[in-house]
């Protein structure tokens, strides 16, 4: 695993984009997996950036999303194909017809996920995955606990990720309680796998994630099991793993 730090959160999505990048350029039709939350917003803004410069195209690139919420139309503000749309999609030159995000509005959520999965193969896999991390160590929707056999899945919301996700949303009773998420198998199928990580609250899991057991009760730990893994962070995601002795670039 390669450990990248970076001073701070603009740093971080400096660095996290220019890998994006690099999978483009070197690749120009690859298949990105992409995340939503708060941490890639930056590195969505540099991928941007770097495009209105002239400096990068995604006209052949194709992309996949990791998870989308049950019952929240692609119009509604807080679903995740919403947050691609205005985060990354409407400002690059992808096609709209190569951007996949789940349907939060199946009518049989099952045979979505089963299409979906379907939809990865016969893109030829995911080359690079773009992970983000839950304060339980939660990566897409796979929640401590999850097992690590699941390919595309229907899940259950837990009660501190509905709180955590609420902060999106007016009342708590909105957030939705169950969501359709790529399974921890369909990630670690990735060729390779980019995790950002950015602030203090990270810190604690950040090192059980990768200093710790590999376990169900911190879903990130599975991470340790695959063979090109890139984790970057900024200085206050990253001190704790730093002072528990692992080797990080600069
Ligand atoms: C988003 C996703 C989630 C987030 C995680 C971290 O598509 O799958 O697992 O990556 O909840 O969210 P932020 O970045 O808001 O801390």
């Amino acid at each position: 695993m390669r450990i990248y730090q970076a001073r701070d959160y603009t740093a971080m999505s400096r660095r996290a984009a220019n890998i994006i990048s690099a999978q483009v350029i070197y690749k120009p039709d690859c298949v990105l997996g992409l995340a939503t939350g708060g941490t890639p917003v930056g590195t969505y803004r540099q991928l941007v950036e770097r495009f209105q410069k002239g400096d990068l195209s995604f006209a052949e690139t194709r992309s996949v999303n990791l998870d989308e919420y049950l019952g929240l139309s692609p119009h509604h503000e807080q679903s995740y194909r919403y947050f691609m749309q205005t985060n990354l999609f409407d400002h690059i030159d992808i096609k709209p017809e190569n951007t996949h995000v789940l349907n939060g509005l199946a009518r049989n959520p099952q045979a979505e996920c089963e299409a979906y999965n379907q939809l990865i193969r016969s893109l030829g896999g995911i080359d690079l995955q773009l992970l983000g991390m839950g304060h339980n160590g939660h990566i897409a929707f796979n929640e401590p606990g999850d097992d690590f056999g699941l390919e595309t899945h229907l899940v259950d919301l837990t009660e501190s990720t509905i709180q955590a996700n609420s902060r999106f949303f007016e009342k708590i009773d909105e957030v939705p309680r169950h969501a359709l998420s790529m399974g921890i198998k369909s990630i670690m199928q990735a060729r390779r796998i980019l995790m950002i990580v950015s602030g203090e609250e990270k810190a604690d899991i950040v090192c059980k994630a990768f200093r710790g057991p590999v376990t169900r009760d911190v879903p990130a730990s599975v991470l340790q099991l695959h063979p090109d893994v890139t984790l970057v962070g900024d200085e206050a995601a990253l001190h704790k793993l730093v002072e528990a002795g692992e080797l990080v670039c600069g």
